[in-house]
């Protein structure tokens, strides 16, 4: 197993997908919003802490959900250029919330984020040469920090290592959905995959799981888990820890 104390090594941070999922391997749906689930929530609080992360990471999918909330970035005309290179609004935060939004669709309305007992996370997005220049101005104007990862498609490993090297970033939680954990996943940058299971269904079928591939993302051989720890959780919970097989 990887050991996340001894990172002294590596090019980027050490990266646990860390999830809460119903038995069923759902990530979202009806079954977030029951009183088990607010149980389980606590215990992902409660493990995600165990690996004293300086970062979480999400997709912009998930990023409206929880954060921008719809919000439509509002996006000036005659703006300043400013040079395509990345930009650390923040080089000392005690905690950062990484946002991957290739196109930069994300209407933030500060450069923080305050969510449940985490530490206020400064906001980094993650963007692709497919951004504007006048969401470009946008992310200056509220101090929000930004790299570049990939021309036209996300380059997840270039944004793994100026993570480390830009904002010394040595554990992140890559923290869902499903789509930006498949991304992670099949480029071989997961190295811990830490489920907090809820003793829930809901029979949705049009919910996400886990790990869902996106259509533009080329087929790729199934991966395989070790199992580490399993340990049972307040509210029937199981915290289940795998590494990747190799
Ligand atoms: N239970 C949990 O622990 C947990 C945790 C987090 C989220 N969730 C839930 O998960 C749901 C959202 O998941 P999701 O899978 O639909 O969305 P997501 O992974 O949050 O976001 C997907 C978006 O991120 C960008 N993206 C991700 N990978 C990319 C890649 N390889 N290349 C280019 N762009 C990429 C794309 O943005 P563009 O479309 O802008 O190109 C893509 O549409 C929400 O309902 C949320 O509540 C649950």
């Amino acid at each position: 197993m990887s050991n996340r104390n001894d990172l002294g090594g590596t090019s980027r941070p050490y990266i646990v997908c860390h999830m809460l999922t119903a038995v069923d391997g759902k990530i979202t749906g009806p079954f977030m919003k029951t009183p088990e689930a607010r149980i389980i929530n606590e215990e992902y609080e409660r493990t995600n802490e165990t690996y004293h992360p300086q970062a979480w990471m999400c997709g912009r999918v998930t990023m409206d959900d929880y954060f921008t909330l719809g919000h439509k970035p509002e996006l000036e005309e005659n703006v300043s250029v400013y040079p395509r290179t990345d930009y650390v609004a923040n080089p000392n935060a005690e905690m950062y919330i990484v946002s991957v939004d290739p196109s930069g669709r994300l209407g933030w309305t500060q450069n923080y984020v305050d969510y449940l007992s985490r530490p206020r996370a400064h906001i980094i997005e993650v963007l692709t040469g497919k951004v504007s220049d006048a969401y470009i101005a946008y992310l200056r104007k509220y101090g929000i920090s930004y790299i570049f990862a990939g021309e036209d498609s996300l380059n997840c490993a270039l944004a793994a290592e100026k993570l480390k090297s830009l904002f010394g970033i040595k554990v992140l939680m890559l923290s869902g959905g499903g789509f930006l954990n498949w991304s992670f996943l099949q480029e071989g940058l997961i190295d811990e995959l830490s489920i907090v299971m809820a003793p829930l269904t809901d029979g949705e079928t049009n919910t996400v799981t886990l790990f869902e591939k996106a259509d533009y993302l080329p087929p790729k051989a199934p991966v395989a888990f070790s199992l580490e720890s399993v340990e049972p959780v307040n509210g029937d919970g199981v915290w289940l820890r795998y590494t990747v097989k190799k």
